[in-house]
């Protein structure tokens, strides 16, 4: 079984992207940690960052149904993408929404997501960690299953 690590607009600047909200780690560094704490856990990770909508949305179609869920970071549409929200009411699959900043402590923008109105559980503030603790979660929920 497979998670599915998706990444929206400016993600693929981790590291050099105001690092005084996003961190230090690349999002390079962000995946090798998701794949091992994935793979301890008997879980595959499929990884993928577009600045595209439409390529988010296409991703979101392809493990909408039979994955192991879906850890998203929307960036900047997840305050203003209904066309992701649609897709995400689509799923099967356990949704986290992860943002590495507290959104809650910032501009009044980031204050509402859409992608909350679809997500099983949200992540914010933990840094580029709370991706770690995304998969881990994913990971419980099937391990907890009956
Ligand atoms: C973000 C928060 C968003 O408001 C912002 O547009 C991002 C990153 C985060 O990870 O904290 O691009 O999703």
């Amino acid at each position: 079984r497979t998670i599915l690590v998706l990444n929206g607009p400016n993600l693929n600047l981790l590291g050099q992207r105001q690092p005084e909200i996003y961190g230090a780690e690349t999002l390079a560094d962000v995946e090798a940690r998701c794949r091992a704490e994935a793979g301890s856990h008997g879980l595959a990770v499929a990884f993928h960052q577009s600045n595209a909508e439409h390529a988010l949305i296409d991703w979101i179609h392809a493990y909408r149904v039979g994955s192991a869920g879906i850890v998203l970071n929307a960036g900047a549409y997840t305050h203003t993408s209904i066309a992701i929200l649609d897709a995400l009411n689509t799923c099967e699959v356990p949704i986290v929404e992860c943002h590495i900043s507290n959104v809650h402590r910032r501009e009044a923008f980031r204050h509402h997501s859409y992608v909350s109105l679809a997500a099983t559980a949200v992540m914010a503030g933990f840094g580029t960690h709370g991706y770690v603790l995304a998969v881990r979660h994913l990971a419980h929920l099937r391990e907890a299953r009956p």
